[in-house]
């Protein structure tokens, strides 16, 4: 190789590192690695008269050219590298993502009111050794009226406008059933209560829905009296509203208990004073409960000369919409997620 373009190679390849270095985009060195290395590049131009060299001159002048190439394109890989690193970790710091952050949009569901209330009664009465009971929707007839000492032409029968199915079932009423069930697995004593869904054939309006809870209650032992029945009922009342409530007992009839009672509360918002919400009566009613009727006892085989009993069925539905404010049963069954979010 001459001096010449010996001289010309060294300029030529410190020229094009210095190029590389201070290259300021991928586009930079793309344009320094068509120019040199490229087919019509300026090393290709280099090697143009090779074939008039003598064969020691050739071979020195490759080697020069080779390594000048090598050197090129190791500088070129090596910055094209380190924008590729720069555009990776610009990448990563715009696209990071926090994954412990809860998905926008996405809420943590909530319990039914009902839910809510029914739990609440049922950790209460847990706490007093009371076991939570359940029992079919579908009831037979003999359970939801027989047993319960209604029998099939007794007027108490369409006090409650039933759904009836084929085959002497029905959707039960009420939990009273639950009370028959509970007798005849347990046996006395007993203290039960059941919560759970019931069925009227009702028109619906604000105050009437076909579908609404209930929850019952029931103790079985020797010696009880009408005084156990308000001591459980008003501390399940008190343990629900949080407060001191004052309770009382009207005549009611119900043909499973003799007495038969409703309780009411005096109005928590007036304090019977009276008011739009009692109706301005001061009082509210809560409940239907009694002493089991001995034929009830009997006819689950339990006997009434040795066992006493008390009971109550709560309108679980309504309690709700007094503990929330609710103005309408519909929307209790409405699935509708805005009314349902406030809980
Ligand atoms: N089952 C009655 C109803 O749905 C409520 C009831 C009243 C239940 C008195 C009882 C009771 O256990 O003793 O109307």
């Amino acid at each position: 190789m001459s001096a010449a373009n010996l001289e010309s190679l060294e300029s030529l390849e410190q020229d094009a590192l210095q190029r590389i270095q201070s290259a300021a985009a991928l586009a930079d060195l793309e344009a320094v690695r068509v120019e040199l290395l490229g087919r019509k590049g300026k090393l290709a131009g280099l090697s143009k008269d090779m074939g008039q060299l003598t064969p020691e001159e050739r071979a020195s002048r490759g080697k020069l050219l080779n390594r000048a190439k090598q050197a090129l394109e190791e500088a070129l890989e090596q910055r094209k590298s380190a924008f590729e690193d720069t555009a990776l970790h610009t990448r990563l710091q715009a696209e990071w993502v926090d994954l412990t952050v809860p998905a926008p949009g996405v809420r943590p569901g909530s319990l039914h009111p009902v839910t809510l209330v029914q739990r609440e009664i049922e950790d209460l009465f847990v706490s007093m050794g009371f076991t939570v009971l359940s029992g079919p929707e579908v009831e037979t007839e003999h359970h939801n009226f027989d047993a319960l000492n209604i029998p099939g032409d007794h007027p108490a029968r369409d006090m409650q406008d039933t759904f009836w199915l084929e085959g002497g079932y029905l959707l039960r009423t009420h939990t009273s059933p639950v009370q028959i069930r509970g007798m005849r697995k347990l046996g006395p004593p007993l203290r039960m209560i059941a919560p759970g869904r019931v069925f009227r054939n009702e028109e619906l309006d604000a105050s009437h829905e076909h579908t609404f809870y209930q929850i019952e209650g029931m103790m079985v032992d020797r010696e009880i009296s009408v005084s156990h029945l308000i001591y459980y009922m008003k501390t399940m009342l008190e343990g629900l509203f949080r407060r001191e409530v004052t309770v009382r007992l009207r005549p009611g009839y119900f043909p499973f208990v003799e007495p038969g009672f409703e309780l009411e509360i005096q109005c928590l918002l007036c304090g019977g004073k009276g008011c739009p919400v009692c109706k301005q009566s001061g009082w509210l009613e809560q409940l239907g409960c009694g002493l089991v009727h001995p034929n009830v006892l009997r006819m689950s085989g339990i006997d009434p000369e040795e066992w006493m009993g008390w009971a109550f069925g709560l309108g679980l539905t309504r309690l709700v919409m007094m503990r929330y404010g609710i103005d309408d049963i519909r929307h209790l069954q409405g699935g509708d997620l805005r009314f349902l979010r406030q809980f």
